[in-house]
């Protein structure tokens, strides 16, 4: 399959990790047709937007660079644009961006990406516009190349899809049921990559520990989490996302014992009042919440813990809002990701009665205030600590100094030497700030 090596590519990645990862087996089939990346988009044959429809926000930034980007192809006619990932798998969104983008040469969702490359080649025999998007996932498909972004941290895709459907997530819609992938191939895969060098596996998911539910053989997460933490040379495992309702004791155990599985719990909570969570149908209560989070902390009593908060969903009241902020009061995450709620059309809470905008603002920011003081308290509280802190790269802030993340995924930066990248190293806690830690490295 191999072309001329002289073609570029590059790709635009929105939205979670499991765009990301969709995006490396997207690059690893065009590098496999004899393309290569390119930064610069005025110098590319292919761009490719992956996008995300999780809300408005992620939808009209794709729209707003398709505008952008029509007149590349006034100065480069060749240019094959390309438009993947959930967006696209809604109904309708194919077309109406065909209408309204009609620059836009292919089109294909997320069910059928292991088709791209024959689509591509289609698509440019056909001087016209190609959409393809399958209405229903098929079975899993293994062989698939990757080019992957990152030398020290890998994703591994665990399960794709999501069952849950919590009332106002459009991803069960756009990804499909939920399927695991045979325990074979997730270890086959964390031991090439800890053999070729890699320090750090990321385990994907929508929700990670429902991991093995859908086989008739007994493996579950936490048994996943057993047999990876048992491959040598690979230094640390972390996961996302785990749903609080699926965390089960035998996880905490297990994590509790593990020798390389990061001490980071991430537990999307979504709101602290029981009516709303219950309207969410995310079945659990703020009481089975909390004292999930008494649990861990009394297994793991270092344990980082974050979570994510939608704020202003359909009926939330004064009083549901005030339940969230005692939840995060007493909670005390290390951080948290707030959302204003967006509706989502063909979610059930699109159609119900919306909280005012205004209103919603006040109390995101709100939310906010308050975790930015618990998170800048929980940072100081780590002043004087030693942390083993995986070396990422130079400084986003300060080209000078190091930068890295705790096993509790927080940011490091610090003095030292470039040729500390890639390695785990000691660094005493100096300076605390809200996002973000300074250090001192431990000779
Ligand atoms: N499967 C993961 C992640 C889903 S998307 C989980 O269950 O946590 C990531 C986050 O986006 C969610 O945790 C939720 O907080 C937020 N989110 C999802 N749909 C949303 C919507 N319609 N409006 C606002 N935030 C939303
Ligand atoms: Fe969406 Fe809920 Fe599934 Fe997460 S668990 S992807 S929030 S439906
Ligand atoms: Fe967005 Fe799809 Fe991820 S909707 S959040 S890219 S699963």
């Amino acid at each position: 399959m191999l072309a001329d090596s002289n073609l570029k590519y590059h790709i635009l990645t929105y939205g979670c990790q499991m765009n990301e990862r969709d995006s490396e087996t997207l690059g690893g089939m065009l590098e496999q047709m004899g393309y290569q990346w390119v930064d610069d988009l005025n110098n590319t044959d292919i761009l490719l937007l992956n996008t995300c429809c999780v809300r408005e926000k992620a939808e009209n930034k794709v729209l707003g660079h398709l505008g952008k980007y029509k007149k590349l192809k006034q100065t480069n006619p060749n240019l094959i644009i390309g438009v993947s990932g959930c967006m696209i798998q809604q109904k309708g969104v194919a077309e109406l961006i065909h209408e309204r983008a009609p620059h836009v040469d292919l089109l294909f969702g997320t069910h059928n990406i292991h088709r791209f490359p024959e689509l591509l080649n289609q698509a440019k025999a056909a001087g016209a516009t190609l959409i393809e998007v399958w209405d229903q996932e098929k079975s899993i498909v293994e062989t698939l190349p990757t080019k992957r972004t990152d030398k020290l941290k890998a994703y591994i895709t665990i399960t794709y899809g999501c069952n849950n459907y919590c009332t106002y997530c459009i991803v069960p819609y756009v990804r499909g049921r939920e399927r695991s992938r045979e325990p074979q191939q997730i270890l086959d895969e964390a031991t090439e990559l800890a053999n070729s060098g890699y320090k750090e596996i990321m385990l994907l998911g929508q929700n990670v520990n429902s991991y093995g539910k859908d086989f008739t053989k007994e493996v579950d997460f936490a048994d996943l989490l057993i047999s990876l933490d048992n491959i040598p040379q690979l230094s640390r495992i972390r996961y996302m996302t785990s749903h609080p309702r699926d965390f089960s004791d035998k996880i905490i155990t297990v994590i509790a014992n593990a020798k390389h599985v990061c001490k980071h719990f991430h537990l999307p909570v979504q709101s602290g009042s029981n009516r709303i969570l219950k309207k969410m149908n995310r079945g659990y209560s703020k009481e089975y919440y909390l004292g999930l989070l008494e649990k861990i902390s009394r297994a793991v009593p270092d344990a980082s813990i974050t979570t994510d908060i939608i704020v202003g969903f359909p009926g939330e009241t004064d009083q549901d809002f005030e339940e969230t902020l005692d939840l995060v009061t007493r909670a005390k995450f290390d951080s948290c990701f707030t959302f204003l709620y967006s509706p989502r059309q063909g979610t059930p809470a699109a159609k119900w009665e919306q909280v005012d905008e205004e209103i919603k603002k006040i109390r995101f920011n709100q939310l906010l205030k308050i975790q930015n003081e618990i998170s800048l308290a929980k940072n100081n509280s780590m002043l004087g600590k030693t942390e083993q802190v995986l070396v990422e790269g130079i400084s986003k802030t300060n080209d000078k100094r190091l930068s890295g993340r705790t096993e509790g995924n927080k940011v490091v930066n610090f003095d030292g030497d470039e040729k500390l990248i890639g390695q785990i190293v000691p660094v005493e806690i100096t300076e605390a700030l809200t996002w973000s830690l300074s250090g001192r490295l431990v000779v």
